[in-house]
């Protein structure tokens, strides 16, 4: 149990914290510690006024766990790979990283065997509208569910596809994506390993295929339901970036999804890590 004690403040009631009068660079151990148990327990965290370079994330990241690597296309940094870059920046006539990163309800990795425990983000640009995060408490959602609706859904398991999330983006998958992200089959109601909390979990818009042992389009249309259940916005809390924030989220018990800007106006440009997490069970 970490020492420290650090001030807080709830993003919704009972989701989510700001922690204030923490610096991501010069914090000790014990505090460090704190803002892991606080994001296991509220499942986001959000910290402001930032000033971190890639190897500074990085070595934020680490305190979590280890840095899961990046699939798809590639717009990480040059020297530090573990971090991506959302953006819209225009360098040499080209776009330097995802514009359209996450801009559907999803949780991170849902595809792989081990899907990320914690996304973070942190933004050094941002627009002066538009471009908020949404971070639905899935916890929350499974315990407003009836019970005869949490009988239904208890057990199910969810076959998710990443050829699913490549096909959106009008591209085929690479033979090494192909190796990589083999189909995987993961509970649509799982636990939080910190607490044993129920969630819902991975209804994502992108990759399922559908439920094991149910027909389509009942799968789809279960899952469809749950997600629209769980991203009610009683249950989400809206992100207004300011640059230099950390805005955190524990995947295992949170969806998101990121909203459009003006990008003819506006620059976002965004650094994201992600630490692998478990088998869901
Ligand atoms: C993501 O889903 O990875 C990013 C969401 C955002 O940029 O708001």
């Amino acid at each position: 149990m970490p020492n420290a004690t650090l001030e807080t403040i709830p993003l919704l009631a009972g989701f989510g914290v700001e922690i204030l009068g923490f610096d991501a660079r010069s914090a000790d151990e014990d505090a460090r510690q704190e803002v892991v148990r606080l994001l296991d327990h509220h499942g986001a965290i959000v910290i402001r006024g930032q000033d971190l370079t890639a190897a500074d994330q990085v070595a934020f990241t680490r305190v979590f766990g280890e840095p899961a690597e990046n699939a798809g296309p590639d717009y990480t940094v040059k020297e530090h790979p573990e971090v991506f870059i959302i953006s819209n920046k225009m360098v040499d006539g080209r776009v330097i990283g995802d514009a359209e990163a996450g801009t559907a309800w999803h949780t991170d990795l849902n595809y792989d065997k081990r899907p990320a425990a914690y996304t973070i983000l942190h933004a050094l640009e941002v627009p002066a509208e538009g471009s908020d995060t949404l971070l639905a408490d899935t916890c929350a959602a499974w315990n407003a569910l009836p019970d005869d609706k949490q009988r239904q859904v208890d057990g199910l398991t969810v076959h998710h596809s990443y050829a699913n999330l490549v096909a959106r983006s009008q591209r085929t998958m690479t033979e090494e994506e192909r190796v990589a992200y083999p189909d995987v089959f993961h509970p649509l109601v799982r636990r939080h390993p910190a607490d044993g909390r129920k969630t819902l979990w991975g209804m994502s818009t992108t990759t399922p295929n559908g439920i094991v042992d149910m027909p389509n389009p009942e799968g789809k249309n279960l899952i469809r339901e749950m997600l629209e259940f769980a991203t009610q916005d009683r249950f989400v809390y809206r992100h207004k970036w300011r640059a230099g924030d950390i805005l955190a989220w524990d995947n295992r018990c949170t969806m998101h999804c990121g909203t459009p800007f003006d990008k003819s106006k506006y620059t976002r440009h965004v650094h994201r890590t992600w630490v692998r997490g478990e088998v869901p069970f």
